[in-house]
Order: structure tokens, then sequence, then C-alpha cells
């Protein structure tokens, strides 16, 4: 399948959680990125000041929250037809274009070790390793420690 041109990218609200979640539960079927969320955790997590989102129709969608100059990307996920097709990208650039506004000066964000194709993305947009947090992420029974990894704005 192909993407839709990325001028598609629809700024979520509160009434999209559900269309959210569905793109959530996709993203998130392999395991690798974390667990797939539901609308009512989405929708509240979207009534909580500083969080921004966005869908790239039902491509992927990312959710971040600024806060006292710095800023975290809470989710990021595209759908496994949609991947590899810049998706993630245009998704952070609208992180990018927006959090300064909203007072942060800096980007971070989690990614399990394991998460190779994650932490490949997240490189290539200039994200640097600043630390590991143990035993963040599920696998199974098992626990799997995450890198913090964070980029200026
Ligand atoms: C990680 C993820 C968000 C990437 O989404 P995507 O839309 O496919 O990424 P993009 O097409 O924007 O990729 C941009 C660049 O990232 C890197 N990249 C992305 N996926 C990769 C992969 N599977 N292997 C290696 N590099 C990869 C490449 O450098 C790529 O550029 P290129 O395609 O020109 O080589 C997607 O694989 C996903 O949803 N994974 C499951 C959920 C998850 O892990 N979320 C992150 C939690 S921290």
């Amino acid at each position: 399948m192909t993407m839709e041109p990325m001028a598609e990218l629809i700024p979520m609200t509160r009434e999209l959680a559900a269309r959210a979640a569905v793109i959530h539960a996709a993203a998130m079927a392999d395991g690798l990125g974390g667990e797939a969320w539901g609308a009512p955790s989405l929708r509240s997590l979207l009534g909580t000041p500083g969080t921004v989102g966005w869908l790239a129709n039902d491509a992927g969608l990312v959710m971040a929250r600024a806060m006292a100059g710095e800023s975290e990307i809470l989710t990021i996920g595209v759908h496994p037809e949609y991947r590899r097709q810049g998706v993630a990208k245009a998704l952070l650039a609208a992180c990018y274009a927006v959090l300064p506004a909203m007072g942060a000066e800096r980007l971070t964000l989690e990614v399990a070790i394991d998460n190779l194709p994650a932490q490949t993305l997240y490189r290539a947009e200039g994200f640097k390793r600043v630390g590991r947090r143990p035993d963040y992420y599920r696998r199974g029974s098992a626990r799997i420690d995450a890198l913090v990894m964070a980029r200026w704005l």
C-alpha cells in the first residue's frame, strides 16, 4: 500500500481517540514498541496539559508532551503495511515544528534495547543516547531495559 501525501497529518483530538486506538493496536502488535493503548487511555492523555498528537491518516500516530522546557515522545507507531515510507519521519517532523512553541528545547524518548528499527530511525533523526532505564519494557514475563535518547529542538 502507498501512503497518501504527508499533507494528511491530522492533529489528534479526544474525538479521534477511538480511531487512534485502532492504529495504535496495529502498530504495537509486534510487541517491540510497547503496549497498545485503548481509546480511554488515549482520550485521557489528550486531556493532559501539554499533550499533542497527530494521526497520519490511518497509517500511524505520534503523541508527545511538553513540560517545563522539556518534551517527550509518549508513543509513536506506524501500521505494518505502511512502514518504510517516511510516515514516522513525518510524524516526528510535526513534533519538531510544534514543541518549541510550547517552550520545549529538547525532545526525549525511551526505546527498548532490542527495538533496532526504532533506534535506527531515531539515530537517523539526530537523537543521541543519554541514559538507560532498567526493566522498562515487558517481553512476555520478562523485562527489558530501555535506552533514553534525546535531540535538541
Ligand atoms: C519504528 C517505526 C515507528 C518506524 O516507522 P516508519 O514509518 O516505518 O519509519 P520511516 O519510514 O519514517 O523511516 C525513517 C528511517 O528510519 C529508519 N528505519 C525505519 N524502520 C527501519 C527498519 N525496520 N530497519 C532499519 N531502519 C529503519 C531508516 O533509516 C528509515 O529511512 P529509510 O527508509 O530511508 O532507510 C515503526 O517500525 C513502528 O511502528 N514500529 C513498532 C512500534 C515502535 O517500535 N515504536 C517506537 C517505540 S520507541
